[in-house]
């Protein structure tokens, strides 16, 4: 199995949730976007995704490195995705009905890999920061190395 996390973090929280995960899965490729080109997606088996909720959205340069992803590219790659995010617990009422609106960045992420081919493996997941800037809310790392478990079955 070859194994492939790419990310991007702006305030490292979502670095710390791909690190996680990382370190669960034995033999892991783990890219910040910035770092990852096309290439990198060659031979790769399983192919997990995480970027910060911007917007409702993936951040910019994640965003653009999926678009590049040639049709039928991931047909046969398992794919799995997670983002970072509000809790609801840390927003007004506002924010509450703009993120409801919005949503979070994971489904739009996993949607555009099926398109590509990706075969989704578990639902998209979200991991909560209590701010914009962090820190992730307790027992995050640990949920996050669960789901990494998850992965591999
Ligand atoms: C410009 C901007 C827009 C954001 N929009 C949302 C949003 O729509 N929904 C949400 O849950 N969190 C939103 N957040 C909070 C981010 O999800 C949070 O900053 C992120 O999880 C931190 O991850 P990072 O440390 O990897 O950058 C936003 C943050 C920024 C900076």
């Amino acid at each position: 199995m070859k194994v492939l996390i790419i990310y991007d973090s702006q305030f490292g929280n979502t670095e710390k949730i791909a690190q996680a995960i990382a370190k669960n899965i034995p033999s892991a490729k783990l890219l910040q976007i910035s770092k990852t080109n096309l290439e990198d997606l060659n031979n790769v088996t399983l192919l997990i995704v995480g970027s910060p909720t911007q917007g409702g959205r993936a951040t910019v340069p994640l965003q653009q490195f999926l678009d590049q992803i040639p049709a039928g590219k991931l047909t046969k790659v398992k794919v799995a995705v997670f983002d970072t995010r509000f809790g609801e617990k840390n927003v007004n009422f506002v924010l509450k009905i703009i993120i409801k609106t919005f949503n979070y960045a994971a489904p739009k992420i996993a949607e555009i890999l099926e398109d590509k081919g990706g075969n989704l493996i578990v639902p998209p997941e979200g991991f909560i920061v209590t701010n914009k800037e962090g820190p992730l809310a307790n027992n995050e790392l640990e949920r996050a190395m669960v789901w990494a478990k998850k992965l591999q079955k």
